[in-house]
């Protein structure tokens, strides 16, 4: 079984590739699951991942005190209200600090476990077991929990570091193909802003990759995993470049918030405003055309779709965008492309660039 580490000192994590823990008999990884939680788990799941992979999940924490809660499945239900319910299961079901809580789910589990885990008694344990492909390589990786408002995406949360990342790639057998490929904008994100020949690689399998080949997935989501680990390694809070990770997001967050939760996933969001990025930075004269060009054929290959959900106005686009969690007091702060798998934080938008490449997709 292989391992990679979150080199964050004393919160320090393994992130384990366990092919079995629950979507096979093998349970392969249980033993680090089993020490790693303690005695008392909470698990977080959702109703369509419940079905899926709970009880199995279940049956290895047998002889252990186990509660858990669904969430109706969906963005929607990224809420304070949902966490209000958690808490008062952990409460009323007799839970305390010695506890662990489980994501088991996609991001919006992931999201909502570990914000309930960083808030409930002041902060307990939580293991994350993403079973989708966005979050294996993504939310579950890093420490990053919150819950949306109406008025915005993520806007209450915590940093809240897990104790371990269990990877189950064979979760990934159910996914939908709309979700997958949402995961895999997050991939190309990874490419794009950090390593260009894990980008070349990205083109080459793109077949093996849509047709899931488990070997090259997993090889796929190890090298996600480890480009996101070494930048929270670096920049745990997002003072600095961990910032990097942001690339396609502030345009991605705004398409999300402006056409209604959940109407467009979050990884289609991110897709398109990874070109929307790219695109800024062409016009800004940071790349050529060709790696725009490039960017837009990868996704697309991947089968993401590549237009605007809904008619958006340029006001209303940079309202939202002037809202979105990156930006400063001093402004909009945009993650441009300076070349193919390098990426750089810029304070200082150009107001008519922006507007040229707003129009352009508006
Ligand atoms: N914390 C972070 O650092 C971070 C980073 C990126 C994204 N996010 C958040 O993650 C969320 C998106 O996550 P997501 O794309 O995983 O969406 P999601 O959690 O909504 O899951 C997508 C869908 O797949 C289903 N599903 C999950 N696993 C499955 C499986 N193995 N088989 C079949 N169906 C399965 C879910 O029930 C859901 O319908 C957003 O809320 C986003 O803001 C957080």
């Amino acid at each position: 079984m292989k391992t990679l580490t979150v080199e964050l000192g004393e919160r320090a994590y393994p992130i384990i590739f366990c092919h079995g823990l629950i979507s096979k008999e093998s349970a392969l990884g249980a033993e680090v699951l089993l020490e790693t939680a303690g005695r008392s788990v909470f698990i977080v799941s959702n109703d369509q991942v419940a079905a899926l992979y709970l009880p199995r999940l279940m049956a290895l924490f047998a002889g252990k005190r186990v509660g858990y809660h669904c969430l109706p499945d969906g963005e929607a239900f990224k809420t304070l209200s949902q966490v209000e319910t958690i808490m008062g299961k952990l409460i009323s079901e007799g839970f305390t600090r010695d506890s662990t809580v489980i994501a088991l789910g996609g991001g919006v589990v992931g999201d909502v476990a570990g914000f309930a885990a960083a808030i409930f008694q002041r902060g307990v344990p939580v293991i994350q077991i993403p079973t989708t492909l966005l979050s294996q390589v993504d939310s579950s990786v890093g420490g990053k929990t919150a819950v949306n408002h109406p008025l915005g995406k993520n806007m209450v949360g915590a940093f809240h570091q897990p104790a371990l990342v269990a990877i189950d790639v064979g979760t990934l057998t159910t996914l939908s193909d709309r979700e997958f490929a949402a995961g895999v904008a997050e991939i190309v994100k990874h490419a794009a802003l950090g390593d260009a020949d894990y980008f070349d690689w990205l083109e080459d399998h793109c077949e093996q990759i849509v047709a899931r080949d488990i070997d090259c997935l997993n090889e796929m989501i190890e090298r996600s995993c480890r480009i996101k680990a070494t930048i929270v390694a670096e920049d745990e809070k997002e003072q600095g470049r961990r910032g990097l990770l942001n690339l396609g997001h502030t345009f991605g967050h705004a398409i999300e918030t402006l056409s209604g939760y959940g109407v467009v996933l979050h990884g289609e969001a991110v897709a398109i405003g990874l070109l929307m990025a790219a695109e800024y930075s062409h016009r800004a004269g940071f790349i050529s055309e060709r790696i725009s060009a490039r960017l837009r054929s990868l996704l697309a290959a991947f089968g993401l779709p590549l237009l605007l959900p809904a008619a958006l106005t340029r006001g209303d686009f940079k309202t939202a965008m002037a809202r979105d969690k990156k930006a400063t007091q001093s402004g909009l702060r945009l993650i441009v492309l300076k070349a193919l798998g390098q990426a750089e934080i810029i304070d200082q938008v150009d107001d008519d660039v922006l507007d040229q490449t707003l129009t352009s997709w508006l």
